[in-house]
């Protein structure tokens, strides 16, 4: 496709972990469908980085992929303004990965917060390995590989994109200026709770996928946390303290107005939910029908993948080529194709 659109390149990826729910919708994915028309950008399915904390069983990773994939385009992410790629379909991933690895001290990976948590969290997993020490770096790797200016993720992952800044660094006092020390892009979208009231998270299991049909949304919505305290139909109650008000805050056109009426008993919550199934149907309406018809048609989203991993390798060869120069790893490129095949007489 076309090139050097002169536009500043975007980069941002997501652990395919099963279906994307309706939170991961709100905080992540609406931010990049709206960044498309702006910047060059590039969204990649993480499927290495899934390997490091899930190297025990690795068979659903196609399949999760591809189901990342389809949850993308039904959002909204369009393969006409934005490379859509599989982290594991650019080699150059690895192999920047493995150059900074060489450069990047320990410390500042053990320092990374998400570290000791995740290793806390996920004791049973037996993770105290270098692959998931390495995670911060791979995802360095990640960024750098496309000289991103922007990296839109959550607050959760500033550090990392803080890390990846400091790593440019040291790569470009280390070897010359040829990495480019992106910044992250915080999206200022409220944070739609889970059905519970609690964090919305697919192992609290209040979530509401983007898949869901319509019945499903209703019932879920049906079956959600309210104000504790507004036990009959006549206490007023709380909005402040209930979920779905949280939500209308979201969807409603006119929350003050539910607010209101929540507090002086002129809405029942059996009512107030009914309007909210509505509102959050009507806005999942589109995703659904881009759900069908992307589900339907297993080829075209190979496809979609296949092309925009092509075009991530090609950008991706072209900053690689000046790490290599800039680390004085060229002598291989004399011999070969550059992917590793000879192309001639070995030099004596
Ligand atoms: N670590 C990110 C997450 O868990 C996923 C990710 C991998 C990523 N590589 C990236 C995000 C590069 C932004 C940029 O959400
Ligand atoms: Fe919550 Fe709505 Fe019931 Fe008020 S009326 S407590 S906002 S569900």
């Amino acid at each position: 496709m076309e090139q050097g659109t002169g536009r500043e390149r975007v980069l941002s990826g997501m652990q395919p972990s099963g279906a994307l729910h309706l939170g991961n919708w709100m905080g992540a994915l609406a931010k990049w469908v709206e960044l498309q028309d702006r910047y060059e950008c590039f969204f990649m399915v993480a499927d290495i980085h899934a390997l490091t904390t899930g190297y025990h069983d690795t068979s659903r990773l196609p399949e999760l992929t591809r189901a990342m994939a389809v949850d993308w385009l039904a959002a909204g992410l369009d393969p006409a303004r934005a490379v859509l790629f599989v982290q594991s379909a650019v080699p150059a991933h690895a192999e920047l990965f493995l150059a900074l690895s060489m450069l990047v001290p320990l410390g500042w990976l053990e320092r990374v917060p998400s570290y000791k948590e995740k290793l806390r969290e996920l004791e049973q997993r037996e993770i105290h390995t270098y692959g998931f020490l390495g995670y911060p770096a791979l995802q360095a790797a990640d960024i750098l590989l496309y000289r991103a200016a922007w990296v839109p993720v959550g607050q959760d992952q500033v550090p990392h994109v803080e890390l990846t800044r400091e790593i440019a660094r040291r790569f470009n006092h280390l070897y010359g200026p040829v990495l480019r020390e992106p910044e992250a892009l915080l999206g200022d979208a409220p944070v739609l709770p889970g059905l519970d009231g609690r964090k919305m998270s697919k192992s609290y299991g209040n979530t509401i996928a983007l898949a869901d049909s319509a019945q499903t949304v209703e019932t879920k919505i049906r079956a959600m946390v309210t104000d504790p305290a507004r036990v009959r139909r006549t206490d007023p109650g709380h909005p402040e303290v209930c979920p779905v008000f949280q939500w209308h805050r979201i969807f409603h056109p006119d929350a003050g107005a539910i607010e209101s009426a929540c507090r002086t008993a002129q809405i029942g919550c059996v009512d107030c939910k009914r309007q909210l199934a509505r509102l959050v149907n009507e806005r999942l309406e589109p995703i659904r029908e881009r759900q069908a018809y992307w589900s339907g048609r297993p080829a075209e989203v190979e496809d979609v993948l296949v092309e925009g991993s092509a075009r991530a390798r090609e950008a991706a060869e072209a900053v690689m080529d000046d790490v290599r120069t800039a680390m004085h790893l060229t002598e291989g490129r004399a011999w070969t194709d550059g992917r590793g095949a000879a192309t001639g007489p070995l030099p004596r």
